[in-house]
């Protein structure tokens, strides 16, 4: 069974729309996300662009701001010091990766907590593993929302993740133990890598390299969740981290990429967006 990201994002994002009016009609504007791209990166200008789309689609503004990757460390913070004062921006979003002569993390600090949309700042990082509230990353609140969604039962569940990054790997680990699943992070220095991923109730990859999980990595009837977004180096085309076509006949579900995780992270963000507007307005 396919699982689309994509069907469950459409909806929810209908649900967003109708609140964005509502709170138009009570607040006289709509949520602001502003989304920071410094460089040409084909890869981030095309995030990007989709972010603002959708945006678009339900009725919130958004605004890029371009900048070449020459920038200097100190004029990308004082953008983002004019952001955070900014009382009609919501939202914050620096896009990653940066050029190397700037510290992310430095930048990343430096985004109001409470415009964090990414769910990225060291604070909502610390809120997520103390369990207290915070703004979720969107990519592993969009796999949460996805199994739930499907109904996929987690709690004694054994979930492996591959990839360990701040941006996926440890923050999903993190949930998926919230959910009470018995949780292993696997990654690139992992020994038997297939001895631990066909222990996989649910699996998770986030690990960069196209068609990486093969047939005979996945449990039978396993959940496998595909979080990447490569080039497949023979065809050209857009492909995931898993070998879908050797992979989907022995999952019991499985993403798609594209239209799987990608179009959940996208809808989580603008939630995100939305919830950084209310909590603005109501002067929280
Ligand atoms: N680059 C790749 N994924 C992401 C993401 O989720 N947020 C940001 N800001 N940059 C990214």
């Amino acid at each position: 069974m396919v699982i689309s990201g994509k069907e469950l994002a459409t909806e929810m994002k209908r649900q967003m729309a109708e609140r964005v009016k509502e709170l138009e009609g009570k607040y006289g504007r709509v949520p602001h996300l502003v989304v920071v791209l410094v460089g040409d990166d084909p890869g981030s200008v095309s995030y990007v662009t989709g972010k603002a789309k959708a945006a678009g689609e339900l009725g919130m503004k958004s605004s890029t701001i371009l900048k070449p990757s020459t920038i200097s460390e100190e004029e990308l913070l004082g953008i983002i010091e004019g952001l955070n004062r900014d009382r009609e921006v919501d939202g914050i979003l620096v896009q990653l990766p940066l050029p190397s002569h700037i510290d992310a993390d430095k930048v990343i600090a430096a985004i109001s907590k409470d415009k964090d949309v990414d769910g990225f700042h060291p604070l909502n990082v610390a809120a997520l593993w103390l369990k207290q509230p915070c703004l979720l990353p969107c990519t592993p609140h969009g796999i949460i929302r996805i199994l739930k969604h499907m109904g996929v039962e987690m709690a004694g569940k054994r979930a492996v993740v591959i990839g360990r990054s701040n941006i996926v790997g440890l923050p999903v680990a993190k949930l998926l133990l919230d959910e009470n699943a018995t949780v292993t992070i696997a990654h690139s220095k992992t020994k038997d890598l297939g001895s631990v991923t066909r222990e996989a109730d649910i699996l998770v990859v986030a690990i960069g390299r196209p068609k990486f999980v093969t047939a005979d990595m996945v449990k039978p009837g396993a959940v496998v969740i595909d979080v990447g977004v490569n080039r497949d180096p023979e065809t050209g085309k857009l492909c995931g981290d898993v070998d879908f076509a050797a992979c989907e006949p022995v999952s019991g579900m499985i993403t798609k990429v594209p239209g799987g995780v990608g179009p959940m992270t996208i809808t989580c963000l603008l939630e995100n967006t939305l919830e950084c507007f209310e909590r603005n307005m109501a002067g929280k």
